[in-house]
Protein backbone atom coordinates (compact mmCIF):
# COMPACT_ATOMS: atom_id res chain seq x y z
CA UNK A 1 0.00 0.00 0.00
CA UNK A 2 2.84 2.33 -1.28
CA UNK A 3 2.21 5.35 -3.48
CA UNK A 4 3.81 8.57 -4.26
CA UNK A 5 2.27 10.44 -1.49
CA UNK A 6 3.28 7.44 1.38
CA UNK A 7 7.25 7.62 0.20
CA UNK A 8 7.11 11.60 0.29
CA UNK A 9 6.30 10.99 3.89
CA UNK A 10 7.94 7.99 4.59
CA UNK A 11 5.50 5.92 5.76
CA UNK A 12 4.52 2.15 5.11
CA UNK A 13 1.20 2.47 4.10
CA UNK A 14 -0.82 4.76 2.53
CA UNK A 15 -3.73 4.92 5.37
CA UNK A 16 -4.60 8.53 7.04
CA UNK A 17 -5.86 8.16 10.41
CA UNK A 18 -8.54 10.37 11.58
CA UNK A 19 -9.09 10.56 14.95
CA UNK A 20 -9.80 12.56 18.21
CA UNK A 21 -8.28 10.22 20.22
CA UNK A 22 -3.83 10.67 20.50
CA UNK A 23 -3.33 7.12 21.85
CA UNK A 24 -5.19 6.19 18.24
CA UNK A 25 -3.26 8.29 16.08
CA UNK A 26 -0.01 7.28 17.60
CA UNK A 27 -0.83 3.73 17.35
CA UNK A 28 -1.69 4.49 13.63
CA UNK A 29 1.73 6.19 13.19
CA UNK A 30 3.99 3.47 14.89
CA UNK A 31 2.08 0.50 12.28
CA UNK A 32 3.31 2.82 9.34
CA UNK A 33 0.28 4.76 8.67
CA UNK A 34 -0.07 8.27 9.47
CA UNK A 35 -2.15 9.55 12.53
CA UNK A 36 -4.23 12.62 12.23
CA UNK A 37 -5.35 13.88 15.73
CA UNK A 38 -8.44 15.78 15.38
CA UNK A 39 -8.38 19.04 17.63
CA UNK A 40 -11.50 20.36 17.49
CA UNK A 41 -12.51 19.57 21.10
CA UNK A 42 -9.42 21.28 22.61
CA UNK A 43 -10.70 24.56 23.65
CA UNK A 44 -7.96 25.03 26.07
CA UNK A 45 -4.24 25.44 24.28
CA UNK A 46 -2.63 23.82 27.35
CA UNK A 47 -4.96 20.57 27.17
CA UNK A 48 -3.82 20.42 23.39
CA UNK A 49 0.03 20.59 24.54
CA UNK A 50 -0.34 18.17 26.90
CA UNK A 51 -1.59 15.81 24.30
CA UNK A 52 0.97 16.77 21.45
CA UNK A 53 3.36 16.08 23.97
CA UNK A 54 2.13 13.12 24.82
CA UNK A 55 1.60 12.05 20.92
CA UNK A 56 4.51 13.24 19.76
CA UNK A 57 6.78 10.92 22.71
CA UNK A 58 4.56 7.77 21.68
CA UNK A 59 4.73 7.66 17.57
CA UNK A 60 8.41 6.20 17.59
CA UNK A 61 9.74 8.76 15.82
CA UNK A 62 7.45 8.34 12.88
CA UNK A 63 5.28 11.16 10.92
CA UNK A 64 1.99 12.72 12.49
CA UNK A 65 -0.61 15.40 12.31
CA UNK A 66 -3.39 17.49 12.98
CA UNK A 67 -6.61 18.43 12.16
CA UNK A 68 -7.89 21.47 12.84
CA UNK A 69 -11.83 23.15 11.89
CA UNK A 70 -11.70 26.75 10.50
CA UNK A 71 -15.42 27.02 8.56
CA UNK A 72 -15.73 28.39 5.51
CA UNK A 73 -18.25 30.95 7.33
CA UNK A 74 -16.31 32.68 10.11
CA UNK A 75 -17.91 33.31 13.40
CA UNK A 76 -16.17 36.31 14.80
CA UNK A 77 -16.18 39.00 16.99
CA UNK A 78 -18.73 37.17 18.60
CA UNK A 79 -18.64 35.60 22.62
CA UNK A 80 -20.48 32.15 23.28
CA UNK A 81 -22.40 34.62 25.60
CA UNK A 82 -23.33 36.19 22.32
CA UNK A 83 -24.29 33.08 20.53
CA UNK A 84 -25.90 31.54 23.61
CA UNK A 85 -28.34 34.75 23.38
CA UNK A 86 -29.38 33.55 20.09
CA UNK A 87 -30.87 30.61 20.71
CA UNK A 88 -34.92 30.61 20.86
CA UNK A 89 -36.04 29.71 25.21
CA UNK A 90 -38.44 27.30 22.45
CA UNK A 91 -35.43 24.88 21.52
CA UNK A 92 -33.99 25.28 24.74
CA UNK A 93 -37.31 24.06 26.11
CA UNK A 94 -36.82 20.99 23.37
CA UNK A 95 -33.51 20.17 24.40
CA UNK A 96 -35.43 19.84 28.42
CA UNK A 97 -38.33 17.78 27.22
CA UNK A 98 -36.52 15.54 25.12
CA UNK A 99 -33.94 14.57 27.96
CA UNK A 100 -36.49 14.09 30.37
CA UNK A 101 -38.74 11.82 28.36
CA UNK A 102 -35.81 9.90 28.38
CA UNK A 103 -34.97 10.38 32.44
CA UNK A 104 -31.57 11.60 31.77
CA UNK A 105 -30.80 12.96 35.06
CA UNK A 106 -28.77 16.77 35.48
CA UNK A 107 -25.15 17.18 35.42
CA UNK A 108 -23.78 17.51 39.09
CA UNK A 109 -22.88 21.09 39.98
CA UNK A 110 -19.97 22.86 38.37
CA UNK A 111 -19.98 19.72 36.12
CA UNK A 112 -18.91 21.56 32.49
CA UNK A 113 -20.20 20.33 29.48
CA UNK A 114 -17.38 18.32 27.69
CA UNK A 115 -17.88 19.87 24.28
CA UNK A 116 -18.12 23.54 23.41
CA UNK A 117 -18.75 25.48 20.43
CA UNK A 118 -15.11 27.23 20.56
CA UNK A 119 -13.63 24.97 18.53
CA UNK A 120 -15.49 25.96 15.62
CA UNK A 121 -14.47 29.49 16.11
CA UNK A 122 -11.30 30.78 14.00
CA UNK A 123 -9.55 32.31 16.77
CA UNK A 124 -9.36 28.65 18.64
CA UNK A 125 -8.77 27.30 15.50
CA UNK A 126 -5.58 29.62 15.45
CA UNK A 127 -4.58 29.31 18.75
CA UNK A 128 -4.52 25.02 18.16
CA UNK A 129 -2.24 26.05 15.11
CA UNK A 130 -0.23 28.35 17.14
CA UNK A 131 0.51 25.40 19.57
CA UNK A 132 0.74 22.81 16.77
CA UNK A 133 3.50 24.78 15.12
CA UNK A 134 5.73 24.25 17.98
CA UNK A 135 5.53 20.28 17.65
CA UNK A 136 7.27 18.27 14.37
CA UNK A 137 3.71 17.76 12.88
CA UNK A 138 4.40 17.18 8.89
CA UNK A 139 0.54 17.48 8.02
CA UNK A 140 -2.28 20.20 9.14
CA UNK A 141 -5.51 19.08 7.84
CA UNK A 142 -8.51 21.74 7.72
CA UNK A 143 -12.42 20.52 7.52
CA UNK A 144 -15.19 22.34 6.43
CA UNK A 145 -13.39 24.94 3.94
CA UNK A 146 -10.02 25.76 2.55
CA UNK A 147 -7.55 27.45 5.31
CA UNK A 148 -6.57 30.99 4.88
CA UNK A 149 -3.57 31.87 3.06
CA UNK A 150 -1.82 33.42 5.86
CA UNK A 151 -2.50 29.22 7.14
CA UNK A 152 -1.13 27.55 4.52
CA UNK A 153 2.20 30.26 4.52
CA UNK A 154 2.86 29.53 8.06
CA UNK A 155 2.38 25.51 8.06
CA UNK A 156 4.46 25.49 4.34
CA UNK A 157 7.50 28.19 6.32
CA UNK A 158 7.68 25.12 8.47
CA UNK A 159 7.60 22.00 6.21
CA UNK A 160 4.24 21.61 6.87
CA UNK A 161 2.36 19.91 4.42
CA UNK A 162 -1.55 21.41 4.17
CA UNK A 163 -4.49 19.60 3.51
CA UNK A 164 -8.38 20.01 2.96
CA UNK A 165 -11.55 17.81 2.94
CA UNK A 166 -13.56 18.39 0.27
CA UNK A 167 -17.00 16.63 -1.17
CA UNK A 168 -17.08 18.43 -4.40
CA UNK A 169 -14.63 19.24 -7.44
CA UNK A 170 -15.84 22.48 -7.15
CA UNK A 171 -14.67 23.37 -3.46
CA UNK A 172 -11.75 20.89 -4.31
CA UNK A 173 -10.75 23.12 -6.75
CA UNK A 174 -10.60 26.00 -3.96
CA UNK A 175 -8.69 23.97 -2.31
CA UNK A 176 -6.16 23.95 -5.11
CA UNK A 177 -6.12 28.03 -5.95
CA UNK A 178 -5.95 28.34 -1.97
CA UNK A 179 -2.58 26.58 -2.17
CA UNK A 180 -3.01 23.63 -0.59
CA UNK A 181 -0.86 20.01 -0.85
CA UNK A 182 -3.29 17.60 -0.23
CA UNK A 183 -7.30 17.24 -1.22
CA UNK A 184 -9.34 14.34 0.89
CA UNK A 185 -12.07 13.24 -1.22
CA UNK A 186 -15.03 12.77 1.81
CA UNK A 187 -17.52 10.62 0.11
CA UNK A 188 -21.32 11.01 1.12
CA UNK A 189 -20.81 7.32 2.99
CA UNK A 190 -18.36 9.78 5.90
CA UNK A 191 -18.50 10.17 9.44
CA UNK A 192 -18.93 13.27 10.48
CA UNK A 193 -19.55 16.42 8.23
CA UNK A 194 -20.65 15.24 4.58
CA UNK A 195 -21.26 16.20 1.29
CA UNK A 196 -24.00 14.61 -1.06
CA UNK A 197 -21.90 13.19 -3.35
CA UNK A 198 -20.56 8.98 -2.58
CA UNK A 199 -16.92 8.33 -2.47
CA UNK A 200 -17.04 6.51 -5.76
CA UNK A 201 -17.99 8.96 -7.98
CA UNK A 202 -16.01 11.96 -5.96
CA UNK A 203 -12.75 10.04 -5.89
CA UNK A 204 -12.18 10.57 -9.44
CA UNK A 205 -13.80 13.52 -10.10
CA UNK A 206 -11.71 15.50 -7.66
CA UNK A 207 -8.80 13.47 -8.77
CA UNK A 208 -9.38 15.10 -12.40
CA UNK A 209 -10.35 17.92 -11.00
CA UNK A 210 -6.70 19.06 -9.50
CA UNK A 211 -4.31 17.17 -11.24
CA UNK A 212 -1.42 17.03 -10.23
CA UNK A 213 -2.31 17.08 -6.97
CA UNK A 214 -2.31 14.12 -4.68
CA UNK A 215 -5.89 13.10 -3.68
CA UNK A 216 -6.79 10.85 -0.63
CA UNK A 217 -10.39 8.78 -0.91
CA UNK A 218 -12.59 9.40 2.39
CA UNK A 219 -15.89 7.54 3.06
CA UNK A 220 -16.68 4.16 3.20
CA UNK A 221 -13.32 2.63 3.81
CA UNK A 222 -13.07 -0.09 6.17
CA UNK A 223 -11.37 -3.05 4.07
CA UNK A 224 -8.22 -3.50 1.83
CA UNK A 225 -10.63 -4.41 -1.61
CA UNK A 226 -11.98 -0.75 -0.52
CA UNK A 227 -8.45 0.42 -0.33
CA UNK A 228 -7.68 -1.06 -3.33
CA UNK A 229 -10.78 0.44 -5.25
CA UNK A 230 -9.36 4.20 -3.81
CA UNK A 231 -6.54 3.52 -5.30
CA UNK A 232 -7.47 2.41 -8.69
CA UNK A 233 -9.77 5.79 -8.58
CA UNK A 234 -6.99 7.40 -8.74
CA UNK A 235 -6.27 8.19 -5.23
CA UNK A 236 -3.03 8.42 -3.80
CA UNK A 237 -4.21 6.75 -0.28
CA UNK A 238 -7.24 6.90 1.92
CA UNK A 239 -8.12 8.59 4.67
CA UNK A 240 -10.69 6.71 7.68
CA UNK A 241 -12.20 8.10 10.23
CA UNK A 242 -15.16 5.71 11.53
CA UNK A 243 -12.95 2.26 11.34
CA UNK A 244 -10.77 3.93 14.48
CA UNK A 245 -13.70 4.06 16.48
CA UNK A 246 -14.08 0.59 17.93
CA UNK A 247 -10.16 0.23 18.13
CA UNK A 248 -9.24 -0.83 21.55
CA UNK A 249 -7.02 2.02 21.81
CA UNK A 250 -9.91 4.36 21.67
CA UNK A 251 -11.64 5.62 24.53
CA UNK A 252 -15.31 6.26 23.61
CA UNK A 253 -15.86 7.12 27.50
CA UNK A 254 -18.64 4.45 27.17
CA UNK A 255 -19.20 0.80 26.85
CA UNK A 256 -22.81 1.16 25.82
CA UNK A 257 -21.97 3.34 22.81
CA UNK A 258 -18.92 0.55 21.66
CA UNK A 259 -21.50 -1.71 21.82
CA UNK A 260 -24.01 0.25 20.07
CA UNK A 261 -21.26 0.67 17.14
CA UNK A 262 -20.34 -2.97 17.12
CA UNK A 263 -24.01 -3.76 16.59
CA UNK A 264 -25.21 -1.18 13.91
CA UNK A 265 -25.49 -2.11 10.21
CA UNK A 266 -24.26 0.16 7.78
CA UNK A 267 -28.39 1.42 7.48
CA UNK A 268 -27.85 2.59 10.96
CA UNK A 269 -26.50 6.25 10.57
CA UNK A 270 -28.28 8.95 9.51
CA UNK A 271 -27.21 12.49 7.33
CA UNK A 272 -28.54 14.59 10.50
CA UNK A 273 -28.23 18.56 11.64
CA UNK A 274 -29.04 17.72 15.14
CA UNK A 275 -25.09 17.92 16.38
CA UNK A 276 -23.95 20.84 14.87
CA UNK A 277 -26.64 22.67 12.96
CA UNK A 278 -24.66 21.30 9.82
CA UNK A 279 -25.26 18.04 7.94
CA UNK A 280 -23.01 15.41 9.57
CA UNK A 281 -23.28 11.65 9.47
CA UNK A 282 -24.22 10.01 12.39
CA UNK A 283 -25.58 6.89 14.48
CA UNK A 284 -29.64 6.93 13.97
CA UNK A 285 -30.77 7.30 17.64
CA UNK A 286 -33.84 8.83 19.46
CA UNK A 287 -32.11 11.72 19.64
CA UNK A 288 -31.29 11.98 15.63
CA UNK A 289 -35.33 11.44 15.36
CA UNK A 290 -36.52 14.01 17.64
CA UNK A 291 -34.69 16.70 15.60
CA UNK A 292 -35.44 15.71 12.39
CA UNK A 293 -38.85 14.95 13.22
CA UNK A 294 -40.72 17.17 11.46
CA UNK A 295 -43.48 17.91 14.33
CA UNK A 296 -40.33 19.07 16.66
CA UNK A 297 -39.01 22.76 16.12
CA UNK A 298 -36.44 21.72 14.07
CA UNK A 299 -31.94 22.24 14.06
CA UNK A 300 -30.59 26.01 14.50
CA UNK A 301 -27.58 27.04 12.11
CA UNK A 302 -24.13 26.35 13.40
CA UNK A 303 -22.75 27.23 15.72
CA UNK A 304 -26.14 28.24 17.88
CA UNK A 305 -26.97 24.20 17.51
CA UNK A 306 -23.57 23.07 18.60
CA UNK A 307 -23.69 25.19 21.78
CA UNK A 308 -27.82 24.30 22.22
CA UNK A 309 -27.03 20.82 22.73
CA UNK A 310 -23.40 20.67 24.09
CA UNK A 311 -24.61 20.16 27.94
CA UNK A 312 -27.39 17.83 26.48
CA UNK A 313 -24.66 15.59 24.79
CA UNK A 314 -22.18 15.82 27.95
CA UNK A 315 -25.46 14.23 29.69
CA UNK A 316 -26.30 11.55 27.37
CA UNK A 317 -23.18 10.46 27.44
CA UNK A 318 -22.32 10.77 31.04
CA UNK A 319 -25.32 8.45 31.98
CA UNK A 320 -25.31 6.41 28.91
CA UNK A 321 -29.18 7.16 27.75
CA UNK A 322 -29.06 4.26 25.35
CA UNK A 323 -31.53 5.37 23.47
CA UNK A 324 -29.68 8.98 22.54
CA UNK A 325 -26.56 7.40 22.82
CA UNK A 326 -24.53 8.41 19.60
CA UNK A 327 -21.64 9.46 17.34
CA UNK A 328 -20.73 10.73 14.38
CA UNK A 329 -19.70 7.61 12.26
CA UNK A 330 -20.21 6.72 8.73
CA UNK A 331 -21.94 3.34 7.18
CA UNK A 332 -18.82 1.23 7.14
CA UNK A 333 -20.28 0.51 10.87
CA UNK A 334 -21.90 -2.16 9.22
CA UNK A 335 -18.27 -3.89 8.77
CA UNK A 336 -17.14 -2.88 12.34
CA UNK A 337 -18.39 -6.47 14.15
CA UNK A 338 -15.23 -6.74 17.08
CA UNK A 339 -12.89 -4.47 18.96
CA UNK A 340 -9.74 -4.52 17.68
CA UNK A 341 -6.01 -3.05 17.97
CA UNK A 342 -4.61 -0.36 15.50
CA UNK A 343 -2.14 -2.62 14.46
CA UNK A 344 -4.41 -5.37 13.40
CA UNK A 345 -6.49 -3.13 11.66
CA UNK A 346 -3.86 -1.95 9.53
CA UNK A 347 -2.30 -5.20 8.89
CA UNK A 348 -6.04 -6.49 7.89
CA UNK A 349 -6.48 -3.52 5.66
CA UNK A 350 -2.96 -4.13 4.00
CA UNK A 351 -3.35 -8.27 3.56
CA UNK A 352 -7.04 -7.62 1.80
CA UNK A 353 -5.55 -4.74 -0.45
CA UNK A 354 -2.80 -7.67 -1.29
CA UNK A 355 -5.54 -9.99 -1.63
CA UNK A 356 -7.47 -7.53 -3.91
CA UNK A 357 -4.65 -6.64 -6.29
CA UNK A 358 -4.04 -10.35 -6.55
CA UNK A 359 -7.48 -11.37 -7.56
CA UNK A 360 -7.55 -8.01 -10.27
CA UNK A 361 -3.98 -9.31 -11.40
CA UNK A 362 -5.72 -13.15 -12.15
CA UNK A 363 -8.64 -11.50 -13.60
CA UNK A 364 -7.10 -9.01 -16.13
CA UNK A 365 -4.42 -11.65 -16.63
CA UNK A 366 -7.29 -14.39 -17.82
CA UNK A 367 -9.07 -11.74 -20.21
CA UNK A 368 -5.79 -10.88 -21.73
CA UNK A 369 -4.72 -7.08 -22.83
CA UNK A 370 -7.45 -5.03 -24.79
C1 LIG B 1 -16.19 10.59 15.26
C2 LIG B 1 -15.77 11.36 14.05
C3 LIG B 1 -15.42 12.70 14.20
C4 LIG B 1 -14.99 13.43 13.10
N1 LIG B 1 -14.58 14.73 13.28
C5 LIG B 1 -13.91 15.36 12.28
C6 LIG B 1 -13.24 16.61 12.51
O1 LIG B 1 -13.28 17.16 13.61
N2 LIG B 1 -12.53 17.14 11.48
C7 LIG B 1 -12.45 16.52 10.25
O2 LIG B 1 -11.74 17.01 9.37
N3 LIG B 1 -13.10 15.36 10.00
C8 LIG B 1 -13.80 14.76 10.98
N4 LIG B 1 -14.40 13.56 10.74
C9 LIG B 1 -14.37 12.98 9.38
C10 LIG B 1 -13.08 12.20 9.15
O3 LIG B 1 -11.98 13.09 9.03
C11 LIG B 1 -13.13 11.37 7.86
O4 LIG B 1 -13.19 12.21 6.74
C12 LIG B 1 -14.28 10.39 7.78
O5 LIG B 1 -14.44 9.73 8.99
C13 LIG B 1 -13.97 9.38 6.66
O6 LIG B 1 -15.03 8.52 6.42
P1 LIG B 1 -15.31 7.17 7.28
O7 LIG B 1 -15.98 7.67 8.51
O8 LIG B 1 -16.20 6.38 6.40
O9 LIG B 1 -13.98 6.52 7.54
C14 LIG B 1 -14.91 12.81 11.81
C15 LIG B 1 -15.31 11.49 11.67
C16 LIG B 1 -15.74 10.76 12.76
C17 LIG B 1 -16.16 9.32 12.56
Amino acid sequence: MQTELSGQLGIERAVFGFTPFPAVAAAISRAGGFGVLGAVRYTAPDDLRRDLDWLDAHTGGRPYGLDVVMPAKKVEGVSEADVEAMIPEGHRRFVRDTLAAHGVPELADGEASGWRITGWMEQVARTQLDVALDYPIRLLANALGSPPADVVARAHDRDVLVAALAGSARHARKHQEAGIDIVVAQGYEAGGHTGEIATMVLTPEIVDAVDPLPVLAAGGIGSGRQVAAALTLGAQGVWLGSLWLTTTEADLHSSALTRKLLAAGSGDTVRSRALTGKPARQLRTAWTDAWDDPAGPGTLPMPLQGLLVAEALSRIQKYEAEPLLGTPVGQIVGRMTAERGVQEVLDDLTRGFEEAVDRINRIAGRSGPS
